[in-house]
């Protein structure tokens, strides 16, 4: 079932045209690896599918119904259910990993504290943290500070999740647990687009591998098609 299209997306900045009619769909359950050189707009991508830009044309659509024109208000609601990993994932910190957690939940729920703290020990476990809730993100070394990231982006159950490049400057292991964590959720049903340069990881990952060039998707296919693919743009990203 299809939950997310984009349909023919221009996007300009002056003079600079960024995407020039990209177009591509996202079933439920389904990763997409979403490749690209630097500075090819894929962040721009993600932002603009909520609504943090303006997309000059085209339309974006959400379950069949179009989310490009919601209003700033809309917005809010809307990124409950699509949510936005942002390379960074800052913590706050002056609070606690539960709390640092918690916090979408307080803003955004009516949940008793029981059932935020079961929420949480849930999402501990997942990013293997139990028992580390009272520890301040001062405490934490990169790699647990961006599990508890990945955490909190996650907290709302949103349908969709915008990965933008979260294993970059990762050590190998760190590179694995934050991908584990992603294979975890994917195993619950969660669909995602996954920006990276982290071709290993988007294999393992990913069901489908999109690249973005000069504007466009100039491939939307199996990570297999992929790795065989003639295709000169495709195979550079093998030779990097
Ligand atoms: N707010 C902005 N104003 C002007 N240009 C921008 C803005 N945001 C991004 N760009 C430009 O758009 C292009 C794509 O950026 P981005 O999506 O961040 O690339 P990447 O594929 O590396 O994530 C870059 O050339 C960048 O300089
Ligand atoms: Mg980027």
């Amino acid at each position: 079932m299809e939950i997310l299209r984009l349909e023919n997306i221009h996007k300009n900045f002056g003079v600079h045209h960024v995407h020039k009619g990209v177009s591509f769909a996202l079933n439920k359950g389904e990763s997409i690896g979403l490749l690209g050189g630097s500075g090819t707009g894929k962040s721009v991508l993600l932002r603009s599918i909520i609504g943090l830009e303006r997309i000059d044309s085209g339309n974006i659509l959400f379950h069949n119904e179009r989310i490009d024109h919601l209003t700033e208000d809309q917005l809010k609601d809307f990124r409950i259910k699509i949510s936005y990993s942002f390379q960074s994932g800052a913590l706050f910190d002056s609070i606690n990993v539960f709390e640092n957690i918690a916090y979408p939940l307080r803003e955004h729920t009516k949940l008793t504290e029981h059932e935020i703290s079961i929420k949480i020990k849930d999402m501990l476990k997942l990013i293997d943290l139990e028992g580390k809730e009272h520890l301040m993100p001062s405490d934490l070394s990169g790699g647990m500070q961006k599990r508890v990231g990945m955490a909190r982006a996650m907290i709302l159950d949103p349908e969709i999740v915008l990965y933008d490049e979260p294993t970059a400057g990762l050590d190998p292991q760190n590179t694995l647990n934050v991908v584990s964590i992603m294979q975890q959720l994917k195993a619950r049903g969660l669909s995602s687009i996954f920006v990276t340069h982290d071709i290993p990881s988007a294999l393992s990952l990913c069901d489908r591998i999109l690249i973005l060039h000069q504007g466009k998707i100039i491939f939307n296919d199996s990570p297999l098609q992929f790795q065989f693919s003639s295709d000169p743009e495709v195979k550079k990203f093998f030779i990097s």
